[in-house]
C-alpha cells in the first residue's frame, strides 16, 4: 500500500483529501502542529510538521506529500500565536526540502488562482514563490489553484456562511465598487479533494490544475444568489472600497474576528479569484446553498477561533 503524507489533515481541505485518499486505497500520515488541539476522529498516524532540522524523518516511508498548509493572513494580536505569510513561505520551503531529502516521489501542492511574484499582496506573491521553488526543484509535482472553497457544512464555509450571516442580520449589504467587474469561482471541497487524489497518482513531472468550480459569480451576483437561497431581501449597496472594508473590519471586531483583510479586498477586486480556463470542479454552489438554506448564515463563523 502506498503512503501519502498530508499537511493540514486535521484542518479543512486536508481532512477531505485524507478521506478521499483512504477511499482510494492509500495509507495516510498526517503532518500537523495541532496534535492534541484538534480532534483526530479518523485516528490518522500524526507526525510533526517537518520544518525543524532533521524534520525529514517525519517523511520517512512516504511516497507522496500533499501540502494544504498556509495561513490566510498575517496576524500578531492578543490571545493567539502570531503567524505570517513570510513564515508560511519559509516553512513551506523547508517542507519541500525535507520531501526532497526523504526521497518523496511526488508533491501535490495547494496554491491560489493567479499567483503573482510581482504582486504587492503577500498571499499571491508568496504562493508564486512556492510554485517557482517547485518548478526549479527536481521534485515531480502537481500544483492545484483553487479560488474559494465551500462545503460540506456551512460551519466550514467561512466566506459564504458569513456573507449569508450578514444578509440575515444586517439591514443592507455592500459591494466594493459596483461589485460587477470582479468574480469568484468557488469549488466544493470534495471536488478539490478528488482533484488532489487524481494528482497523487500522476507521473508527469510538472502539472498545474485550475481548481475552480463550475459557476462564476460577480461579487454582487454572489450576494444576490445567497439572498435568494436563504430567502431574505436586502439592498446591495455599491460602496467605495474603503467604506466596504471599514464595515467588514468593524463587523469582524464586533465578532472578535478578522472578517476580511484589506489585502483580501484588494485580491478580490483585482479579479484574482477567477480564471478563464475551464473549471475542474462539478458541484454547484447555488444547489449547495439551497440545500443548506436552513443553516446557512444562522451563526457567524470565526477564522481566529479556529487558531486558539
Ligand atoms: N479555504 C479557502 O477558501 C481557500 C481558497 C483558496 C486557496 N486555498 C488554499 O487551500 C489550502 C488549504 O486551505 P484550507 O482552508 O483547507 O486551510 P486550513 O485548514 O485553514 O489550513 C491548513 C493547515 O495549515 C495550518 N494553518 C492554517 N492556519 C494557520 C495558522 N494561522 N498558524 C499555523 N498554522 C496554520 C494548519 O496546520 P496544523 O495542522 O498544523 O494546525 C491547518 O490545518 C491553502 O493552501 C490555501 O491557501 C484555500
Amino acid at each position: 500500500m502506498k503512503t501519502v503524507a498530508i499537511t493540514g489533515v486535521l484542518g479543512y481541505s486536508g481532512r477531505y483529501v485524507a478521506n478521499e485518499a483512504v477511499r482510494r486505497g492509500w495509507r495516510v500520515i498526517g503532518l500537523t502542529n495541532s496534535a492534541g488541539r484538534l480532534p483526530n476522529p479518523a485516528r490518522y498516524e500524526l507526525r510533526p510538521m517537518p520544518w525543524s532540522p532533521g524534520g525529514e524523518s517525519a517523511l520517512r516511508g512516504v511516497d507522496v506529500l500533499v501540502n494544504t498548509y498556509w495561513v490566510r493572513f498575517s496576524f500578531n494580536g492578543a490571545g493567539h500565536a502570531a503567524f505570517s505569510h513570510s513564515e508560511a513561505v519559509d516553512n513551506t520551503l523547508a517542507l519541500f526540502r525535507a520531501a526532497q531529502q526523504a526521497g518523496v516521489q511526488r508533491v501535490v501542492h495547494t496554491s491560489i488562482t493567479k499567483p503573482d511574484a510581482s504582486s504587492p499582496l503577500p498571499y499571491f506573491s508568496g504562493k508564486a514563490r512556492l510554485e517557482q521553488a517547485l518548478a526549479h526543484s527536481s521534485l515531480p509535482h502537481s500544483i492545484l489553484r483553487p479560488a474559494v472553497l465551500f462545503g460540506d457544512t456551512p460551519q466550514e464555509s467561512i466566506l459564504v456562511n458569513n456573507m449569508a450571516w450578514s444578509l440575515r442580520h444586517l439591514p443592507c449589504v455592500g459591494t466594493f465598487g459596483s461589485g460587477t467587474d470582479y468574480f469568484l469561482q468557488p469549488i466544493h471541497v470534495q471536488d478539490f479533494a478528488e482533484l488532489v487524489i487524481n494528482e497523487i497518482e500522476q507521473s508527469e513531472p510538472h502539472r498545474v490544475v485550475q481548481a475552480t468550480g463550475p459557476e462564476t459569480y460577480s461579487f454582487r451576483g454572489l450576494w444576490h444568489m445567497l439572498a435568494q437561497a436563504v430567502g431574505v431581501w436586502r439592498p446591495i449597496l455599491p460602496m467605495p472600497h474603503w467604506v466596504g472594508y471599514a464595515a467588514a473590519k468593524t463587523l469582524g471586531s464586533l465578532m472578535h474576528d478578522i472578517m476580511l483583510t484589506r489585502d483580501e479586498v484588494k485580491g478580490l477586486t483585482q479579479n484574482r479569484l477567477a480564471v478563464d480556463e475551464a473549471p475542474a470542479g462539478k458541484r454547484s454552489l447555488k444547489q449547495w446553498a439551497e440545500q443548506h438554506a436552513q443553516q446557512l448564515g444562522l451563526a457567524y463563523q470565526s477564522e481566529l477561533s479556529r487558531r486558539r
